[in-house]
């Protein structure tokens, strides 16, 4: 029976070095004595003759140049299994290694054992890694002299051997601060410069400052009572992590206290409904609407669309933002929903994106005062978030919802060309759902001397952060957009609508 002794830290290269050359000699896996160091049991073996003690180069098991292959996916299973504190974790996976000589797609045998418990085990180490990153509480400890940044300690109890595997997640993400994780299995330190990584077990400095009471204020202000659920609570954040979490205190507290804060929290929303629930209410309880005869003029329909509550967006928009332009448009522009400019103004485009459209189509030559401008959508759809309103596309059932007003504007205006800016009016104008992307820049018929031209939405051209390519794709929303008042411009070339339209092709 071979005996090997190994430190056990974590390290894979350790463990890989002894394996191979048994694995070589055809070692079987029941010949094999595997021990560690780390190990509470490794002790008791420390000082046997008869043990190979890899961690002086000069005692290691014999090696030889002969090469082994193993599939990949056994290397990244055993770079996180043996990080796992289980004694057994070297021989099983020898055993897994010895077998995949014979056995290739032993890895893809779920039911196996062997292979189901290195799963597990990764599954247990990367857990352990997760609760790392989640709950490492930095505390700042003396500045001292001659540090010119701040420094900051912390301490962590581990299940496995994750410290290293660990680290450069730290070292990336609190890379402008020098701090020092210690653990009872081993200790990680960034200085601005350099990771390094202890496997020397560290003990608990038992620190606190004023962060402690920035931890707790935090989570109270974030903890929700009306979403509490303890058992997930509990897995997420298990007790064991609990001791040294400065928030934890809180805790038994927040829980025992929620059901109250909920009763608490529904009374006062019960006597202050926000306005935007009262409007909600309101069209739940209407009257069914009775069908109006059709408006004759857009006048008429744009008082009607000032009142509309087809759908839910009414209610937290100022206003309903209806087309305008004259009724005999030869071109009619369409857009997605009013932005938040718009939605305060009662117009559409008059916001950055607007901004972009006007420019273009100033530079191209199609006059806004002889165009109709619209938009799929005429109630501003956003998240409020802080004091901003945060646009948010509107969905398939608004748009079809919407959809009322527009073909009545398309009715009343009988524009010749239709420009569908963006995938929400093209969505709208031919009830598809085909990429913006195949129909670019093409002119379709949709109705008997209807012409449906497609491009891209101006605010797309604002969010393109690359500047070559940004200049790119507004060159060609210009060339789309000249196409559009080119078409308009042989259909009216004196302003007012031709007579002669016959003779338009588009
Ligand atoms: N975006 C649109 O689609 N329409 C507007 O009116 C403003 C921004």
């Amino acid at each position: 029976m071979a005996t090997v002794l190994l430190e056990g830290r974590g390290d894979l290269t350790e463990w890989r070095e002894a394996a191979r050359p048994l694995l070589l000699a055809g070692t079987p896996p029941r010949g094999i004595d595997w021990r560690c160091r780390s190990d509470a049991a490794g002790d008791l073996f420390g000082a046997d003759a008869g043990v190979a003690d890899l961690s002086s180069p000069g005692r290691a098991i014999v090696t030889s140049g002969a090469s082994l292959t193993v599939p990949k996916a056994f290397l990244s299973l055993a770079q996180a299994v043996i990080c796992h504190s289980d004694p057994l974790r070297f021989q099983l996976l020898y055993r897994v290694l010895f077998r995949l000589q014979g056995e290739r797609a032993l890895l893809e045998v779920v039911s196996d054992a062997d292979v189901a418990q290195l799963r597990a085990m990764e599954k247990s180490v990367r857990r352990d890694c997760h609760k790392m990153t989640a709950f490492v509480r930095f505390k700042e400890f003396d500045i001292g002299e001659g540090h010119a940044r701040r420094r900051f300690l912390a301490w962590f109890e581990p299940d496995h051997h994750i410290v290293s595997r660990v680290a450069p997640f730290f070292q990336r993400r609190f890379t402008d601060m020098d701090w020092i994780i210690a653990t009872p299995r081993g200790t990680a330190a960034w200085d601005g410069e350099s990771l390094s990584v202890s496997t020397e077990p560290a003990e608990n400095p038992m620190l606190t400052d004023s962060t402690d009471m920035l931890w707790r204020t935090y989570f109270s202000s974030i903890f929700n009572p009306a979403r509490l659920k303890v058992k997930m609570m509990m897995t997420e954040m298990p007790k064991k992590y609990w001791k040294n979490l400065p928030e934890a205190g809180l805790i038994p507290g927040l829980i025992a206290g929620a059901e109250a804060s909920v009763i608490a929290m529904a009374e006062r929303a019960a006597s202050e409904a926000p306005l935007f629930h009262q409007r909600l209410q309101a069209v739940a309880q209407a009257e069914p609407e009775i069908a109006q005869p059709p408006a004759g003029t857009l006048e008429e329909l744009r008082e009607e669309a000032r009142h509309c509550t087809r759908c839910a967006l009414h209610c937290r928009a100022t206003q309903t933002v209806f087309g305008e332009g004259p009724q005999d448009a030869a071109v009619m522009i369409v857009g997605e929903q009013p932005g938040d400019q718009e939605d305060l103004a009662g117009r559409p485009f008059v916001g950055p994106a607007g901004a972009v459209f006007n420019k273009v189509a100033q530079d191209v030559g199609l006059d806004r005062k002889d165009t109709y401008v619209t938009n799929a959508v005429k109630h501003f759809k956003y998240e409020p978030r802080g004091k901003r309103r945060i646009h948010q596309k509107p969905n398939v059932g608004e748009v079809q919802h919407c959809k009322w007003w527009l073909t009545r504007e398309l009715a009343l205006v009988k524009p010749k060309l239709v420009v569908a800016m963006g995938s929400t009016a093209l969505m709208a104008l031919t009830d598809s759902r085909q990429r913006l992307a195949d129909l670019r820049g093409e002119m379709l018929q949709i109705d008997a001397g209807q012409s449906l031209l497609v491009t891209v939405h101006p605010a797309y051209l604002l969010r393109i952060p690359d500047e070559g390519r940004r200049m790119e794709e507004m060159a060609r929303f210009r060339s789309d957009i000249a196409r559009a008042a080119e078409f308009g411009r042989k259909i009216s070339p004196a302003g007012g609508r031709s007579s002669a339209m016959d003779d338009i092709r588009p």
